[in-house]
Order: structure tokens, then sequence, then C-alpha cells
């Protein structure tokens, strides 16, 4: 049996990954407890887990080391890479926003260059050419709320969940780009030399994830 190698951001995409896979019959009991370990087994089913920053999902499935992959929307659009997106998996659901000051006259500081402050350089990039409009992008790696409170961005563009980080700081949402969820990737060789293997998990998956609550 040919085996299937899957790339998995560590957290929670990763657990209801497992849930899912539970059903289909998958042993995840390692990879549910992996201590240190970054390359974990369903030996009996040839499945090979390996967990991964968010990020780096798609990097190890657009390079065939990996055949699948589970990853939010929203990293999988930042990472701009060629995969086939086979199926929403519908959890992990957030929104993409542009968030800042409701209200523009407590925007502490006001300069010539309008800044977005974000962890997704690249959909900012496409959001405001798309818009025609030209701007200054600062890229953080987290805390991106603090961008516009502490007066380094006029606005960020983050993910949103509850909304309780936004509220904390003061800001509101200003525009809706898209809705976010996970999303099981597939590596386009793959498909073609696994094709019964991936085929059987990309629909065994969809079972799973229509006959959720
Ligand atoms: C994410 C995101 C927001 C927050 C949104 O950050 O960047 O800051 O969650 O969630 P909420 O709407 O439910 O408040 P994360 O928790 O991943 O931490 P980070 O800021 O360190 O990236």
């Amino acid at each position: 049996m040919d085996v299937i190698t899957m790339a998995l951001a560590k957290g929670r995409l990763a657990e209801e990954t497992f849930s899912l896979l539970e059903k289909l019959g998958v042993d995840c009991s390692e990879p549910r407890n992996p201590g240190r370990q970054l390359v974990l087994w369903d030996r009996k089913s040839s499945i090979r887990f390996i967990l991964v920053k968010p990020s780096d999902v798609p990097v190890y499935v657009d390079h065939g080391v990996a055949d699948l992959g589970v990853v939010g929307k929203d990293t999988l659009m930042e990472s701009g890479r060629p995969l086939y997106e086979v199926l929403d998996l519908t959890f992990g659901k957030c929104r993409l926003c542009v968030a800042g000051y409701a209200d523009r006259d407590s925007i502490p500081v006001t300069r010539a260059n309008f800044r977005v402050a974000t962890k997704y350089p690249h959909i900012a990039r496409s959001y405001y050419d798309g818009k025609g409009q030209t701007i200054e992008i600062i890229k953080l790696n987290g805390s991106v709320e603090l961008g516009p409170v502490i007066g380094l961005s006029d606005v960020i563009l983050d993910i949103v969940e509850s909304g309780s980080t936004l509220k904390a700081n003061g800001l509101s949402i200003l525009e809706e780009i898209c809705d976010v969820s996970a999303r099981l990737v597939v590596n386009r060789v793959s498909l073609k030399t696994k094709r019964e293997r991936i085929q059987w998990m990309i629909d065994g998956l969809g079972r799973e994830v229509r006959a959720l609550p």
C-alpha cells in the first residue's frame, strides 16, 4: 500500500482533522500525543503525519513531500502556491477583515502614506491593488491590533474570529474581505500517482464534514 503523508498545522486544526479521520477508521493516537516527535504514524493505514507551523503546510504539499495538507484559507491565499484545494472542512471559521478606528478622528498619527499592518502582506497587496489604492504594508508576526492603537499603522488586515481582540482594543471591522475556514489541499502529482488512496480520503472526509452538526 502506498504511504500517504499528511501535513497538519499543530493545534486546533490538527485536532479537528484527527476527529474526522478517526471516523474513517484512521488511528490518530500517535499524532494526538506527539511529544517532541515531528513524524507520526498510523502504520496499519500507511498514513504518516507531519506536524508543522501553519504557514509551512503549503510548502510541504507544494514540494510533494506531503501528499495532503490541512490549512486555513487565509494561510493558503497568503502562500500563493498552486495547490489543489479539494474540500472545505468547515471548521476553523473566521473572517479576513480590514479593521481600525471607526471614528477616524481617533487615529493618533496622521501621515502621508496609508499604512496597513498585517501578517498577510501578499493578501494586503492584492486586495488594495484591486481597489487601486496605494498603501504601505507593515509586516507583523502577531498582536497586529497594536498597529493602530500605538500609531504604527492606520488600519490592520487580519482574521477576526470572535471579535473580542478588536473590541478589547477599541477597534472595529471596517471592511470584510472574505470568509475563512480550514481547507484540504492536495499535491498535483500525488493526485495522479496515488489517486485511489487520496480519493478515498477526500470522499471520506467530505462525507464526514457533511454529517457534522
Ligand atoms: C488571531 C488574530 C487576531 C485574533 C482574532 O491572533 O490575528 O489577533 O486571533 O481572534 P478574535 O476575533 O477571536 O479575538 P492569534 O490569537 O493567532 O495570535 P497572534 O496575534 O499572536 O497572531
